[in-house]
C-alpha cells in the first residue's frame, strides 16, 4: 500500500473505532457479556492505573518517584442513574482526600457527564461545587475534561460559573474546534489551569480526519497563545514536531506550563521534558468504565489495535 491509501485506511478505522467508543448499545452489549469484557479488559489495562481507587494512588506514588505527576480520574461518564452518580461523587471527595493526604502532586480529572450533566445540569453544578470544597483547601487541582457535543456548551458555562470562586479548578479545551480561540480568551479571563488538546471525539471534525493539518496548525497557534498569556496551562500532547516547537517559548514561563500525556502513552517523550527540567504530569484513569477511553486510544494509534486483539485472542484462548 502506498502513503495514501495507508492514510484512508488509517482514516477509516479511526472513524469507526471512534463511533464504536461513542455507542451506547454497544457498550451496554460488552458490559453484559462476560467473556468480551473480559477480554476487553485485558487491553484496557495497558491504559487504566487499574479497578480502584488503591492502585490509582500507588500508580500516582510510583509515578511520583520518577518525577512524573499525575492527574488521576474515576472513570465514567454519562451516568443517568442516580445512584451511579452519587456514588461517583463520594469517590471523587475520596479520591481527593486520599490524593491530598499521599502529598505526590496529584490533581483530579473528571467529566461532568459522570458527576450529574447527563441528568440535569443544577445537579452537576451541586456535584462540582461539592467536590471543589473538599479539593480546593488542600490545595488539589480539579481539572474538568471535555467531552462530546451534547454536553461541550454546559462544560464551558458551568466553568466559568464556578472558576472565580475555585482557584484551582481548571478546564480541557479541544484545539480541532472552530469555536475554541473564542473560548480561550474567555477562559483566560478566570484563573484556573487550561488544558489544551486536540481532542478525541468523532464529531469535533464532522468527518475530517482528527490528525489533519489543520487541527495541528490549531493546537499550535492556540498554545502559542496560551503559553505567552502567563496564564497557567498543560500543553496535552503526545506529538513530537507540537513538543519540539513550543520548547522554546515555554522556556520563558516554566513555572506556568505543565506538559502532560496519557497514562502509558509516549512516556520517553516525557521523561524527555523531565529530564529538561520541565514539570511533567500524566493523566491517569482508573475504574471499570474504560470503554470509551479504551476505543479513543485504539482509535489514535492503529498499533495499538495490533497490541489490543492480541491480548484479547490470547484471553480468548486461555478460557
Ligand atoms: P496525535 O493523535 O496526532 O498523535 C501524535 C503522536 O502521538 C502519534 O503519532 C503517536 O506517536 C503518539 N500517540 C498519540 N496517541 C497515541 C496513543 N493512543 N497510543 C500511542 N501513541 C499515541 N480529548 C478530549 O476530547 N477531551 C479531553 O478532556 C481530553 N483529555 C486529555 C488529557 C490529556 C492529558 C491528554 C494527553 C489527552 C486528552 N485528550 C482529551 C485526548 C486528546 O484529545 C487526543 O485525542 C490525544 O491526546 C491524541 O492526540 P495527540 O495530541 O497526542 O496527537
Amino acid at each position: 500500500m502506498d502513503d495514501a491509501s495507508d492514510r484512508a485506511v488509517f482514516t477509516a478505522s479511526a472513524k469507526a473505532l471512534r463511533t464504536i467508543a461513542v455507542d451506547r448499545g454497544l457498550r451496554d452489549m460488552i458490559r453484559s457479556s462476560p467473556t468480551l469484557l473480559h477480554a476487553l479488559e485485558k487491553a484496557a489495562w495497558r491504559f487504566v492505573a487499574g479497578p480502584d481507587r488503591q492502585s490509582a494512588l500507588r500508580c500516582a506514588t510510583e509515578l511520583h518517584s520518577r518525577g512524573i505527576l499525575s492527574s488521576i480520574d474515576f472513570q465514567g461518564e454519562d451516568a443517568e442513574a442516580r445512584s451511579e452518580v452519587d456514588a461517583a461523587v463520594d469517590e471523587f471527595v475520596e479520591a481527593t482526600r486520599a490524593t491530598a493526604s499521599l502529598n505526590v502532586g496529584a490533581s483530579i480529572s473528571l467529566n461532568l457527564s459522570h458527576i450529574g450533566l447527563a441528568i440535569d445540569r443544577a445537579l452537576a453544578v451541586a456535584n462540582c461545587e461539592r467536590i471543589l470544597a473538599a479539593a480546593t483547601p488542600t490545595g488539589t487541582e480539579v481539572l474538568l475534561n471535555m467531552e462530546g457535543d451534547r454536553y461541550r456548551e454546559d462544560i464551558l458555562s458551568i466553568y466559568l460559573d464556578l472558576a472565580p470562586r475555585f482557584s484551582t479548578f481548571g478546564i480541557t479545551l479541544q484545539a480541532c474546534l472552530s469555536r475554541t480561540e473564542r473560548d480561550l480568551e474567555m477562559c483566560l479571563e478566570v484563573p484556573g489551569r487550561i488544558r489544551l488538546v486536540k481532542g478525541a471525539y468523532d464529531e469535533l471534525g464532522h468527518g475530517t480526519d482528527i490528525r489533519s493539518g489543520s487541527v495541528d496548525a490549531q493546537y499550535r497557534r492556540l498554545s502559542q497563545r496560551l503559553i505567552e498569556s502567563g496564564h497557567a496551562c498543560a500543553i496535552a500532547t503526545h506529538d513530537p514536531s507540537i513538543l519540539a516547537g513550543l520548547l522554546a517559548t515555554s522556556a520563558r514561563r516554566p513555572e506556568a506550563v505543565e506538559f502532560e500525556m496519557l497514562f502509558s502513552v509516549a512516556t520517553h517523550r516525557l521523561e524527555k521534558l523531565r529530564d529538561l527540567g520541565r514539570q511533567v504530569r500524566v493523566y491517569l484513569p482508573y475504574g471499570h468504565k474504560w470503554h470509551l477511553y479504551l476505543f479513543h486510544r485504539l482509535a489514535e494509534h492503529p498499533p495499538n489495535l495490533h497490541v489490543a486483539l492480541t491480548a484479547m485472542v490470547k484471553e480468548l484462548q486461555a478460557r
